[in-house]
């Protein structure tokens, strides 16, 4: 089993295998290290880091769905400097790849959060959260319009020499358009798909479930969509897809492949199972094996219609 090659590459990132944490469901990674073995993964992606350290909503911030959850933390963060004193140093000791994901209200703010972590030698690449469904400002406003993606992936660009990764909403009628825009302004890869917009009601209050009245709808429930979404990316963009949704198991995880991701994220899955990635990169290499494949990396994009 042990010759099967499972590295992929996002542009000039090279991963080890292509299993990342999503960001959002392992903090700064702190925690889940007790429960899981880190350096066993292509790699981690953070929560969403702001300039500022932010609070996030109120809660009730999760409520489970069928098949899902949703959620509307409201980018609850450390902030940069907070990250930078006291996260990193626990990261550094990770042996995997860090990709730092950032969100903002305003450009000037990822510019200046990417322009502030650039020079930390930990961090190999950028995950830039233009998609978050639960804030006021920032997020949607900013995913679901083209030129302001495009601004943010121009902007970001001329701040680092690291790879950038665009994390791109599925609440869009065109996700190639997104993807298009990002490659043409200088963006190395693109993450598919940030959580779709959602609600849940209690019929004895009336009440919404969440406080927020809309989440961020995740998991299984999401994975069909997730599909469609890379697949229709693939199609029209050539530009690396990591692909995310609803990921539970290696067979979920080599479907995204098939599809057109060159690696994907596991989300969700870890609340309910934080070996998830780990057993995903034992369960692909098996399928390789069994399969006759020597370099997993072959797999991305082999659909057949
Ligand atoms: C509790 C929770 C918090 C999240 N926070 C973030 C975040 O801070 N930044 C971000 O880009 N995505 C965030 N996400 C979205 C996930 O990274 C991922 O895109 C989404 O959940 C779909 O993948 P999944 O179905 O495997 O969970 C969050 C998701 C959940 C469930």
């Amino acid at each position: 089993m042990s010759k099967i090659d499972l590295s992929v590459n996002i542009g000039s990132l090279k991963l080890k295998n292509p299993v990342l944490l999503a960001s959002g469901t392992v903090g700064y990674g702190n925690e889940i290290s007790q429960l899981t073995d880190i350096s066993k993964l292509g790699g981690i992606v953070t929560k969403s880091l702001s300039l500022k350290p932010r609070k996030g909503n109120p809660p009730q911030r999760i409520v489970e769905t069928p098949s899902g959850m949703l959620n509307a933390i409201g980018l609850a963060n450390v902030g940069v400097e907070v990250f930078i004193k006291e996260k990193i140093p626990f990261l550094k000791e990770l042996n995997t790849t860090l990709i730092c994901n950032i969100a903002a209200s305003s450009i000037e703010e990822y510019v200046e959060c990417v322009k502030i972590l650039t020079s930390e030698e930990t961090i190999q690449a950028f995950e830039i959260n233009v998609s978050c469904p639960n804030v006021r400002e920032g997020g949607l406003i900013f995913g679901n319009d083209l030129s302001s993606v495009g601004r943010i992936t121009e902007q970001v660009r001329a701040a680092t020499n690291k790879p950038i990764i665009i994390k791109l909403s599925p609440n869009v009628p065109k996700i190639a358009d997104f993807a298009e825009i990002v490659k043409k302004e200088g963006g190395d890869a693109v993450s598919a798909i940030n959580t779709l917009v959602g609600a849940s009601f209690d019929i004895y209050t009336r009440k919404p479930k969440i406080k927020n009245v809309t989440g961020g709808l995740s998991g299984p429930a999401i994975k069909p969509v997730a599909i469609a979404k890379v697949l229709e990316i693939k199609r029209n963009v050539d530009i690396p897809i990591i692909g995310l949704g609803g990921i539970m198991n290696w067979k979920d995880a080599a479907e995204f492949m098939i599809v057109g991701a060159s690696a994907i994220q596991v989300g969700t899955a870890n609340f309910i199972n934080p070996n998830a990635g780990n057993e995903i990169v034992d369960g692909l290499e098996e399928f390789c094996s069994q399969q006759k494949i020597i370099k997993l990396s072959e797999m991305i994009g082999s659909y057949q219609i």
